[in-house]
């Protein structure tokens, strides 16, 4: 899984961690092993980089954090349903092949491409 690279840098070192826990936990899931660790620390990191996007828009006054911050959230809520679902490997292997794989990529290719490229017209630095 090869996610698109936009023209904010710190955005896509976060993107990149996210890939690679996203391959451990789907690995796991194809195994059948047990999921709460490690989908714990994947809800974890999509928290932290979901609010590191949304902190960076609301400091720098980006012109779409609302619309921005909603389709997080949504996706967010998702993830956090299936917590009670960990047990149920084949309805998670279809969520994350034909739901959040495609919306992440989608994601990055839409929102946070203009999101990285506001960011980095105007010049922030982390
Ligand atoms: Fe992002
Ligand atoms: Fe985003």
């Amino acid at each position: 899984m090869q996610l698109k690279q936009i023209s904010f840098e710190p955005m896509n070192e976060v993107h990149n961690k996210e890939v690679k826990i996203l391959k451990k936990l789907f690995n796991a899931i194809k195994n059948r092993e047990k999921l709460e660790d490690i989908y714990d620390e994947f809800l974890k990191d999509v928290e932290t980089h979901f609010s590191f996007e949304q902190k960076l828009m609301n400091e720098y006054g980006f012109f779409a954090k609302i619309p921005h911050k909603m389709e997080h959230d949504r996706i967010l809520n998702e993830l956090k349903q299936i917590k009670n679902h960990l047990d149920e490997y084949e309805n998670l292997e279809k969520y994350f092949d034909e739901s959040f794989i495609p919306w992440l990529n989608n994601h990055i290719a839409t929102m946070d491409t203009v999101t990285a490229g506001f960011f980095s017209q105007i010049g922030v630095k982390i």
